[in-house]
């Protein structure tokens, strides 16, 4: 008898089914005693013992549905170790949780945060295999993470959608797109949808070097401009302010966003007229793309085998077009961020596309 533990923790993404699908369909086609326990929401379920017992039958018909069939919610790993409102050690209860369903492993579907947290399980004794979601593709030991590309079929649609009205009027349009620590998807649909400009928290922007690429434009006739910004886009200025100082910043801002932030400092530059536009969680929602499909899918057979034979303590991540096993601890606490000097940002920069730098 095989007892699995599910759980997908932190912001949902597109895929997380497709990949649970291929976790479940890889061991169930060789181990016919299997038992599967579907935590509810996350981490949350595994603390209180929420749970649900799931067949291989719940796990059809969910490839193409995005969202997650368990649930998910965020526990940050910071208060893992605090004590809940009636005194309960979370860390302890999980272990208790898994001990008394006497699971074989836990299989955890999440980002960053979630994979302190499953490395901390794991130093605790307990057998773990996780998987990479999140559209943010900052995952350390992975190429890429399931719900990326996805998102950047989102965002770069948007974009898409602003470029035709972009072309009946004189404005400076701006995209706010997802990403508060680092820039993949900013950086991918800004290329895909031909952005102007495209600010990312890697690269720290000077305004009047955006103001400045704006007039270049307009001095060559393009009589709009479009700026694919990431919500966690930082000035120059304020990337030198201590971490203490820029979250203050943060809570006394004006503005909604950055974008709107960006869009005032412009506006007082150009004198040109600004929208913004910001997809918001429309880039998590949906049907997940093929790209996304086939990568969980792969992911959970991957995950499959290594749970069949007994190999535990790892990430199953994708590089150069193979699947492989990352030691979690390896994985945990490491933020894969973009560079400003790769080829991928160098070559945008070829093309034109300033990332308000120099
Ligand atoms: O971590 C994924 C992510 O979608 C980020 O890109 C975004 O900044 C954040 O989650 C939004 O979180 P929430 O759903 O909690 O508002």
């Amino acid at each position: 008898m095989l007892r699995i533990g599910m759980l997908t923790s932190g912001g949902d993404c597109q895929a997380l089914n497709a990949a649970m699908r291929g976790v479940v369909k890889g061991i169930c086609s060789k181990i016919k005693d299997v038992e599967i326990y579907g935590f509810k929401e996350g981490y949350k379920g595994l603390i209180y013992a929420n749970f649900e017992m799931l067949t291989p039958k719940d796990f059809s018909g969910i490839l193409t549905m995005g969202g997650t069939i368990l649930g998910t919610s965020r526990q940050p790993f910071k208060l893992m170790r605090v004590p809940d409102e009636k005194g309960l050690d979370k860390v302890e209860a999980m272990k208790h949780t898994y001990h008394k369903l006497n699971l074989n492993c836990l299989v955890i579907l999440g980002g960053n945060g979630t994979h302190k947290t499953a490395n901390l399980l794991r130093e605790e004794g307990l057998n773990i295999i996780t998987l990479p979601k999140t559209i943010d593709n900052d995952l350390w030991g992975t190429d890429m993470t399931f719900g990326f590309q996805s998102a950047v079929d989102i965002a770069t649609n948007t974009i898409d959608c602003i470029h035709t009205t972009a072309t009946s009027h004189s404005r400076i349009f701006i995209v706010e797109v997802m990403g508060h620590k680092v820039g993949w998807v900013t950086l991918h649909a800004g290329i895909a949808g031909g952005a102007d400009i495209i600010l990312i928290p890697e690269i720290p922007y000077d305004i009047e070097v955006v103001a400045e690429a704006i007039r270049r434009r307009t001095e060559a006739g393009k009589h709009f401009t479009i700026l694919a910004v990431a919500e966690g886009a930082i000035s120059k200025k304020d990337a030198k302010l201590s971490k203490k100082e820029y979250k203050e910043k943060l809570r006394n801002r004006k503005y909604p966003s950055i974008a709107y932030e960006v869009a005032e400092e412009l506006k007082e530059r150009t004198g040109q007229e600004i929208r913004i536009t910001v997809p918001g969680h429309t880039q998590r929602g949906g049907s997940p793309c093929p790209y996304d499909r086939v990568l969980a899918t792969r992911l959970g057979a991957a995950a499959a085998e290594l749970i069949m034979t007994e190999q535990y303590g790892y990430m199953v991540g994708i590089r150069n077009g193979e699947t492989t096993k990352v030691p979690l601890k390896e994985v945990a606490g490491k933020l894969k961020t973009v560079q400003p000097d790769s080829g991928i940002v160098q070559e945008a920069k070829i093309t034109g596309i300033s990332f308000g730098d120099k």
